[in-house]
């Protein structure tokens, strides 16, 4: 079952202008790309001279994804999980698709997408599991969804990799045959160990991302088949633990604001949220991984 949309609105219903004080000017809620060479799993910290911004880095991910998925002016394309619309946004107007769906299970997101009036861009509060198109799609997005398709708890019965494989068949059976799929998942690797650690991930997990566990690399891999043939993977770490520091540091620029308008436990969780991120990624508790499927017919 993974997130309810209860759970959903906890993690992104606080309020569209409070996301909108850290998050990049497109409201992308999900990992940046500040380097793409072989060198990025010794990019330096944040803030050096000459570094792609966040807006930049934001713009960088949602190109390659559009490779991944092989977007043209041609195409029409479904985003699985779309937030506040920001791939829907550059797909549409950069990449100039034919038409851009989306589904979120957040109310707060649709209005902010409602709001954006984008040409050739529709979408709707539904969860996937109750999603039915249409119209079959060229191509498929989806970027840091499948974190909420099982919870904590499923994840312990052994539940995840027959989960995601159900995902997997309806993104199958929405699209039509020679389809693509640029997929972006968090990738759930050590165990922490440090007793504050151990408090703060769990934290984050049950309070900031309640229904919703992260995914292990293996798992997606297994349960792939017999749907999508993956053609390419790459992990970005360091690009996620920059983009998580890029968020805070705008967070921490906005304090008195935030303090003033939302309450101070709202200041302080999500100053403990994204510190957790930060230092999650940096000592290999996550991953990020962008995945090229390819339909198999
Ligand atoms: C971390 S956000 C990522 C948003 C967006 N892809 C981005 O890059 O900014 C996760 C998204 O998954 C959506 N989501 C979670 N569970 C869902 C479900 N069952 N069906 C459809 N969307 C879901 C949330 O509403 C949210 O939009």
């Amino acid at each position: 079952m993974g997130s309810t949309k209860a759970d959903i609105a906890v993690s992104y219903d606080v309020s569209n202008e409070f996301f909108r004080l850290w998050l990049d000017e497109s409201m992308s809620y999900t990992c940046g790309i500040f380097d793409d060479s072989d060198k990025r799993a010794e990019m330096p910290p944040p803030g050096h001279p000459g570094e792609r911004s966040l807006e930049e880095a934001q713009r960088e991910k949602h190109r390659i994804l559009a490779g991944f998925a092989h977007l043209d002016r041609s195409k029409s394309f479904l985003d699985i999980g779309c937030g506040w619309g920001a791939n829907l946004e550059y797909q549409a107007t950069v990449t100039g698709v034919k038409h851009a769906h989306g589904i979120t299970l957040s109310e707060a997101q649709a209005a902010e997408i409602r709001r954006r009036g984008l040409p050739n861009v529709t979408a709707e509060v539904c969860s996937y599991l109750d999603y039915k198109p249409s119209q079959k799609f060229d191509s498929i997005i989806s970027i840091c969804m499948m974190e909420h398709i099982v919870s904590p708890q499923e994840a312990r019965e052994g539940k995840s990799i027959p989960a995601y494989r159900n995902y997997f068949r309806l993104a199958h059976e929405w699209t039509k045959p020679g389809a693509y799929f640029g997929l972006q998942t968090i990738l759930r690797n050590f165990v922490p160990r440090d007793r504050q650690d151990v408090k703060d991930v769990g934290w984050v997990t049950y309070e900031i991302f309640p229904g919703g566990i992260t995914p292990r690399l293996e798992e997606i891999i297994a349960a792939v088949n017999p749907y999508w043939e993956v053609l390419e993977v790459k992990t970005r770490r360091l690009d996620y633990m920059k983009t998580t520091w890029h968020w805070r540091d705008r967070l921490r620029r906005n304090e008195a604001k935030i303090r003033a308008q939302w309450g101070d436990k709202v200041y302080e969780d999500y100053d403990r949220y994204l510190s957790t991120c930060v230092r999650g990624f940096e000592k290999h508790y996550q991953s990020l991984a962008q995945y090229s499927l390819k339909r198999i017919d």
